[in-house]
């Protein structure tokens, strides 16, 4: 049974007050927040564990190791991956797609063909950006329509033999857009192309098998999933990793060091130079398994009647405007109210103690597209209520009196 009551009381923050009301947080699209389950495995680590991994022959690296890879191989069973040395951890999401991005830069030819999404972050577009520049490959961009989902026919119009790289996130963050990834990466596959995911929106909400969707490459960040910030991982084949250069040099990620040559560990630690983010790594599997312990049907099931309810309600709004109304969508309601700019409505809303993001959300091409400075994004996540909702809609109301 889902008892949103329950779960909430495994969140300390939500029984705090922000601005003298009790915190609504709808910007889960930006930041998860981080049920105890998570935060004691990060008091423990420092409690009891805190030491290095992979170098020490006392108990306490020997143990810190131990959870560490117990984490790596909760992060393979969650994705499906084929091997756990096929999971890289990162520092989130941007460093994964950085990594891969600065890997192919002695792989491309001057006239290759890089295909994107208009439904981007723009960390899954600048260092592709900074990749062409480096090889004289061609950035060419999947065009979106008004209901803020891909266009297919011009995504096949795109495709053909010079095409080498396509990378597309799996939901937008701006918009919530469920994109059709098996599709996408069915059809670069067949013209000999490699498809990377970014999954950091869709990890909240979608259980990705990544063996059956065959991906290339899938990303994502802890923080999205009840995790802590600064840890995420890069999931890729094992047989495309092995043929990417090391993103960074340092320690362990080597297998032999002279001054004259050093050649390299291999997969996982090739990729992992450096004391990672060793708390952050075991937490995020404990993250995994807290979402895990409440079931991804579970949460998509309770989500859609949280996004159903809002948009109904807020649509009730005179001049409210809803940007991105795919079929398929998560619980993202990205919307304006004519005449007013989103961010005095994101300011009045604080003041209630409601938290959502204003702005662009990093997704600028999108705001081109329809010609917005921005908007107000309400992005819910299984631990919401629909009595929030209702202190949402409450709110714009007095915001907009306000304002108008
Ligand atoms: N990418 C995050 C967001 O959409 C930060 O808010």
């Amino acid at each position: 049974m889902f008892d949103v009551n329950k779960i909430r009381s495994d969140f300390p923050i939500l029984s705090r007050k922000v601005n003298g009301q009790p915190l609504v947080y709808f910007d889960n699209a930006a930041t998860s927040q981080t049920p105890v389950q998570v935060i004691d495995v990060i008091t423990d680590y420092y409690t009891r564990l805190n030491s290095n991994i992979h170098r020490g022959v006392h108990k306490l690296s020997q143990e810190a190791t131990e959870a560490y890879e117990a984490a790596r191989k909760t992060i393979q069973n969650h994705f499906n991956a084929a091997h756990a040395h096929e999971i890289i951890f990162t520092a989130g999401t941007t460093e994964s797609i950085n990594l891969i991005a600065t890997g192919y830069t002695n792989i491309l030819q001057p006239g290759d063909e890089l295909l994107i999404s208009a439904l981007e972050h723009h960390s899954n577009i600048v260092p592709w950006q900074m990749l062409c520049e480096r090889t004289g490959a061609i950035l060419k961009v999947i065009p979106m329509t008004q209901l803020g989902t891909l266009d297919s026919n011009a995504f096949e119009t795109l495709l053909n033999e010079k095409t080498r790289l396509i990378f597309v996130n799996h939901v937008s963050n701006a918009l919530g857009t469920v994109n059709p990834i098996e599709e996408i990466i069915q059809k670069g596959h067949a013209v000999g192309a490699e498809v990377l995911i970014d999954g950091a929106q869709a990890c909240p909400h979608i259980k990705p098998d990544v063996q059956a969707l065959d991906a290339d490459y899938y990303v994502t960040s802890a923080h999205k999933l009840c995790g802590p910030t600064g840890v995420g991982m890069l999931y890729g084949k094992s047989s495309l990793l092995n043929q990417l250069p090391p993103y960074q040099g340092g320690g362990e990620m080597i297998a032999t060091v002279t001054f004259e040559k050093t050649t390299y560990a291999d997969l996982p630690h090739k990729f992992e130079a450096g004391t990672p983010n060793i708390a952050g790594g075991i937490a995020f599997g404990a993250a995994l398994d807290y979402m895990n312990s409440i079931g991804f049907e579970a949460i998509a099931t309770y989500e859609a009647t949280l996004l159903d309810y809002a948009t109904e309600a807020l649509l009730k709004i005179p001049g409210l405007k809803i940007y991105g109304e795919a079929p398929e969508k998560t619980a993202v309601i990205s919307f304006n109210v004519e005449g007013i700019h989103p961010y005095d409505i994101g300011s009045i809303l604080d003041q209630m103690g409601i938290a959502v993001r204003t702005g662009h959300h990093c997704a600028q091409p999108i705001m081109d597209f329809y010609q917005i400075p921005g908007t107000i994004r309400a992005s819910f996540s299984f631990y919401n209520t629909k009595e929030e909702i209702d202190r949402l809609v409450v709110g714009l109301q007095k915001a907009i009196a306000m304002l108008q």
